[in-house]
């Protein structure tokens, strides 16, 4: 495997929202680098798409996959398919999901077409069950690969209490490797259930952002009723709630981890419901 990697960088460059000052970042390319960087305060990177890292950074760890955690192996695990169900090899908690998405379609293999657009990492999705309503991660998992502090588990989908953007696994678990359940379908059937999942985004803004910033209370759109509170367009700094839809807050280019706190917190004073953070606040 390649070395061990630690450098200071600054976080922004590795969120979709752009924002985040310096950390010491550890890439590791396997089980034994992984353990290395788990030995003090660690904080684990995925695709940086659920983010909003302060300006000063954080003080601990931030580990990124790589190497093996990386990689992918689609291919057909006899030992475990069964004529209904194909189950993959191991894919790692570091690979991108648009590109396993993609493949899958390619393969025409069903499964994950729900989660198609979420720019997120395969462990990163996992760890909070990212999906739509057309489906989620844990749809079409079959087991998982999870390094502790402790070591190193493997857990099926029933082990952990997962739901709607959840999936029961700890704060300082880090999702290695995934298997998937997945079923043989063509890629012309796989794309179309794809293209149509898809339809549902054409609503969102295609800036910089962090998805949608709450969970949807008891079903009912956040984003309707910050939209329904008038508050489309609320801008503070360089952050502003999106024009398009009112669950995502914008960078406009140089917003500040502060000015998104500050919007996030107008908007619970202003919507009479509560409203569950769906981001993630680093530190
Ligand atoms: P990060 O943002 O890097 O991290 C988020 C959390 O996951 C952190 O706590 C981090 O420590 C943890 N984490 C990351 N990797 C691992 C790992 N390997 N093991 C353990 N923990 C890990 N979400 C949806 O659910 N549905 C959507 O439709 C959706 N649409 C989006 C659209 C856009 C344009 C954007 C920017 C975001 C959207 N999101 C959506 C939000 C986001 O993609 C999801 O929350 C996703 O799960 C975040 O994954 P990530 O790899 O980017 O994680
Ligand atoms: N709506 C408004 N105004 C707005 C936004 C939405 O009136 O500003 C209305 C829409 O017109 C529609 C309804 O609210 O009638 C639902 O909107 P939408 O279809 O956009 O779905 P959502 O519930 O707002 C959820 C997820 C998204 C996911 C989409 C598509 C949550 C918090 N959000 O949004 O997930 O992409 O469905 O399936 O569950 C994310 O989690 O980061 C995310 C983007």
């Amino acid at each position: 495997a390649p070395p061990l990697k630690v450098e200071r960088l600054a976080l922004s460059r590795f969120t979709t929202l752009g924002v985040g000052g310096e950390a010491e970042v550890w890439t590791v390319h396997d089980h034994a680098q992984l353990a290395a960087a788990m030995q003090a305060p660690y904080r684990v990177l995925g695709g940086g798409s659920n983010l909003v890292i302060s300006d000063d950074g954080v003080p601990e760890r931030v580990i990124r996959l790589a190497g093996e955690f990386a990689v992918r192996d689609l291919e057909r695990d006899a030992s475990l398919s069964s004529e209904r169900e194909y189950v993959t090899g191991w894919i790692g908690g570091g690979a991108p999901l648009p590109g396993l998405v993609r493949e899958l379609a390619r393969r025409g293999l069903s499964g994950l077409e729900g989660t198609v657009g979420i720019p997120a990492q395969v462990g990163g999705a996992v760890w909070m069950n990212a999906g739509t309503r057309y489906g989620e991660m844990f749809d079409a998992l079959y087991s998982l690969e999870i390094a502790t502090p402790g070591g190193v588990r493997v857990v099926t989908p029933n082990d952990l209490e997962h739901g709607y953007r959840k999936s029961g696994i700890g704060r300082d678990e880090i999702v290695t490797r995934v298997r998937l359940r997945l079923g043989s379908s063509t890629p012309e059937e796989v794309t179309a259930r794809m293209t149509f999942a898809d339809e549902a985004r054409k609503g969102q803004p295609k800036m910089k952002t962090p998805g949608c910033a709450f969970k949807n209370p008891g079903g009912v759109s956040a984003g309707k009723l910050i939209d329904e509170a008038g508050l489309k367009g609320y801008r503070i700094g360089n952050a502003m709630i999106s024009l398009e839809h009112a669950n995502f807050i914008v960078n406009l280019g140089g917003a500040r981890a502060a000015d998104v706190l500050a919007i996030l917190e107008h908007v619970r004073s202003i919507v009479g419901v509560p409203l569950e953070l769906e981001y993630e606040l680093w530190p």
